[in-house]
């Protein structure tokens, strides 16, 4: 199996501890991206644990979660059946029939897109993505980034590429052990889409970059993440037009 399994109960059991720098440095930039997001309707696509789509319904936000994976919305469905304005269902992001058009000010896709295994779908899911969003919407995607993935060994992960790995082909397979907020690390299989790529991608489907966030980690974060200085995520804020 080269891509990650999120059938697999084992390791979902591990994600549910969290990449380490999800809560020190994702997450936190992701929410001062989004801004105010009271009263705003938020698409949480790949949703996974469902913990991010939970921070935004406690930031006031309307959220939907959807992933392809149907154990993590049962995981989602039992942890969260008594909070309000959080709705989860599974769902293919290339093919999101259930929601209408124009229905969400924010589409969220954290670390979803290194799942994704043809171009086709990745195609389909900027445009599905487009679809749901209100005109002047933004769609906020996060990625590994070049550097990070580049550099084989940062601070929190460490990359082992797949023979015919090229930084220019899409497509390529790479595993990426990544260490978790208890210290443990857990191992991704996954599939590198060039930045080139999704540029076109987002201009197919109506919408452009307006904004590259390389974060950092938060004050509270745990002091050997003073050593940060390669950023290992990228994040792409973007406007359909
Ligand atoms: C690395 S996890 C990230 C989970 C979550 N966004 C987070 O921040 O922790 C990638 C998630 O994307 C989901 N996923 C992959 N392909 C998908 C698709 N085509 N449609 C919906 N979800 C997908 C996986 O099932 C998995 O839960």
């Amino acid at each position: 199996m080269d891509v990650s399994n999120y059938k697999d109960s084992e390791f979902l059991e591990k994600y549910k501890k969290a990449p380490l720098l999800h809560p020190f440095v994702v997450f936190p930039a992701l929410h001062k991206a989004l801004g105010d997001v009271k009263n705003k309707k938020v698409l949480d696509l790949g949703c996974g644990s469902g913990d991010f789509s939970h921070s935004l319904v406690e930031r006031g936000a309307n959220v939907i979660g959807v992933d392809v994976s149907e154990k993590w919305i049962d995981i989602c469905k039992k942890e969260y059946a008594n909070v309000k304005n959080l709705g989860f269902f599974v769902a293919d992001g290339s093919n999101l029939k259930q929601l209408a058009d124009d229905t969400f000010d924010f589409v969220v896709m954290n670390m979803v897109l290194l799942n994704v295994p043809t171009l086709d779908k990745v195609k389909k899911i900027f445009q599905e993505v487009s679809r749901v969003l209100k005109k002047s919407g933004q769609l906020i995607f996060t990625d590994l980034h070049p550097l990070a993935l580049m550099i084989e060994k940062t601070l929190c992960e460490s990359q082992t590429y797949l023979p015919g790995f090229s930084y220019f082909k899409d497509g390529s397979k790479f595993k990426s052990k990544v260490k978790l907020t208890d210290g443990s690390e857990i191992e991704f299989g996954d599939i590198h889409w060039t930045l080139e790529t999704y540029t076109r991608c987002l201009s197919d489907s109506k919408m452009c970059i307006i904004r590259i966030i390389e974060p950092q980690p938060i004050n509270e974060a745990p002091s050997f993440l003073k050593d940060y200085k390669i950023p290992e995520h990228i994040i792409l804020v973007c406007n359909k037009h």
